[in-house]
């Protein structure tokens, strides 16, 4: 077996450099470091993560008053690529601190188009989420959520991430269709002070000897993966969306189909301290809740829209949070796409649960809407176990301010309106099957009862094949979000039972509510691993709900 390029030099120097790293991250760096798990016995371990047994501390509240609606709804701005000199590339690939990329060599056959480069600065910042408080934060170039990395099939682009903050970081582009070495793989760090560039080739895998567009992604977004510290580097503002087109979408767009009108909405919990701090427990694993409600890092927003069709990207980038949608006057939207893909046709909805990492792609018409309308949330949820169940009044996450007379010529896609083909995984291609048991085990988290380790693979499939992946989750008291990197999947049941109609396509995370079960086809093509896939609330995955799988010729 082969790491690819460079798993187990990196996974030596992570413990050098978490030695170096400063405040609270070397701290759950040395507490959880895979040295540290393996020599805990059942009972330390235990007591290192819940202190006495049920000692459940409450968490405590933001002591900082907030008044809703008083902020616009800011728009992450688009990354915008870097112009080349005389013909010249802005940089050489693989000129980075970790210039690896052997697909690198390969670039020619992706694409017709010349690359295009860009960079992002993580580095820290300052941001108010709450109007007058700053608050410290790490950021993809200086903004919370990061820049809008916009992209095209067929179009690969390069991204060179400098990190120039004091911990290790990994990028992931969640929903993305990406070469081993551009995927976020937990060990794959850019150390503080380094440079590491991502290509993505943007491309769709091939299906019977042609390209397929069905995979084509549209809402993807990219977020901080590096082992054991990803969920505070997300929590503290390491995510941003990547939203990419093709063909098929851009007709649909052209020819009024789909709105113009195209607004991400990124959903966010966060708690704070009364300085402005984020509160954020280093030891807690169940998984990070927070009382302040953002949505594209501001609290509860206002928004002004017109009297006709939008499309909404919702993002739940929550670590640990799940939401129950609805419009707070019952209105009916339409689903169009769910994770990274749009669907074959568009799904009416009246409430949408979203579990950590999820996207929708939606439609809102607000021709006939009231003059204000809030996007409530109805879940209720006090620890990062599983949500309380559906709350008793909702909290508002933003308003919009509907205003003038009702637009004519809007965008036609109505209820079951044609948006892109699916092709389905079929059982006859099915070559193997494997079982992951999501499960605790003193006090830890674990896949099939292993912790995570970074360089042992625990599933090889082969490229090109189709495989049957069940997921368990057999305890009833926690519910876990899966996410599998690389592919896309079809979850083919749930307990049994047909998944909801917005879930029998394509998806990259799949919730398991206690006690559930979910079979999932996927099939593996284009990259050689490793990769990875985990339970998506993020401190779940810190704490080792993750496994590698490497996909081998
Ligand atoms: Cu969005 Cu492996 O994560
Ligand atoms: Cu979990």
């Amino acid at each position: 077996m082969s790491l690819g390029n460079d798993g187990v030099r990196r996974v030596e120097i992570e413990r050098s450099v978490a030695e170096k790293v400063i405040g609270g991250q070397a701290d759950r760096r040395k507490f959880f470091g895979s040295a540290t798990v393996a020599a805990l016995s059942g009972a330390a371990w235990a007591k290192f993560a819940y202190g006495q047994a049920g000692d459940e501390p409450e968490l405590p509240p933001t002591p900082i008053p907030v008044r809703p609606f008083q902020t616009v709804l800011p728009v992450p701005p688009v990354l915008q690529p870097l112009t080349s000199r005389n013909g010249q590339a802005p940089f050489v690939p693989g000129s980075a601190f970790h210039g690896i990329a052997p697909e690198f060599a390969d670039v020619a056959k992706y694409s017709q188009f010349p690359l295009k480069y860009y960079t992002v600065d993580m580095r820290p910042s300052r941001h108010e989420f709450i109007p007058g408080v700053k608050t410290p934060v790490w950021t993809y170039n200086g903004i919370v959520p990061g820049p809008t990395i916009k992209a095209r099939i067929g179009e690969p682009i390069v991204v060179r991430f400098r990190n120039r903050l004091s911990v290790e970081t990994s990028v992931h582009l969640h929903g993305g269709h990406s070469p081993s070495h551009a995927d976020g793989f937990p060990t794959y760090f850019i150390e503080p002070g380094k440079d590491r560039d991502y290509f993505y080739p943007n491309t769709v895998p091939m299906h019977n000897g042609h390209l397929d567009y069905s995979e084509s992604i549209s809402t993807a977004w990219y977020h901080d993966h590096a082992m054991d510290i990803a969920g505070p580097n997300v929590f503290f503002g390491l995510s941003g969306l990547y939203l990419c087109t093709d063909r098929i979408e851009e007709n649909l767009i052209a020819s009024n189909v789909l709105p113009r009108l195209d607004v991400p909405l990124v959903l966010c919990d966060r708690r704070f301290n009364a300085d402005g701090t984020f509160y954020y427990d280093m030891l807690d694993h169940d998984g990070a809740i927070g009382d302040i409600f953002l949505v594209n890092g501001k609290v509860q927003p206002k928004f002004q829209v017109q009297r006709r069709k939008y499309r909404f990207r919702i993002l739940n980038g929550s670590n640990a949070r799940y939401y129950d949608l609805r419009f707070s006057d019952g209105r009916e939207f339409l689903q169009v796409g769910n994770d990274s893909w749009l669907l074959p046709f568009a799904m009416p909805r009246e409430s949408m649960m979203l579990s950590p990492a999820k996207r929708a792609d939606i439609i809102v018409d607000f021709s006939d809407a009231p003059s204000v309308v809030y996007l409530n949330n109805w879940m209720a949820q006090s620890s990062g176990r599983k949500p309380d169940g559906t709350a008793l009044t909702p909290t508002p996450l933003m308003k919009f301010e509907v205003v003038g007379n009702r637009v004519r010529n809007d965008a036609k896609v109505e209820k079951g309106t044609p948006i892109r083909p699916h092709v389905p995984i079929l059982a006859s291609e099915i070559q193997t099957t494997r079982v992951f048991d999501f499960g605790r085990s003193n006090g830890s988290w674990v896949i099939n009862n292993q912790l995570y380790e970074p360089t042992r693979m625990d599933a090889s499939p082969k490229l090109n094949t189709a495989e049957r992946w069940i997921f368990n989750n057999n305890s009833g008291g926690w519910w876990h979000p899966i996410h599998v990197h690389l592919e896309s999947y079809q979850v083919q049941s749930i307990n049994g039972q047909a998944p909801p109609l917005w879930e029998s396509f394509k998806s990259d995370t799949v919730n398991l509510e206690g006690g559930t079960s979910a079979e999932i086809f996927m099939k593996f093509r284009t990259f050689k691993g490793p990769f990875a896939f985990h339970c998506h609330n993020v401190e779940h995955e810190d704490l080792r709900m993750m496994m590698n799988f490497n996909v081998v010729e």
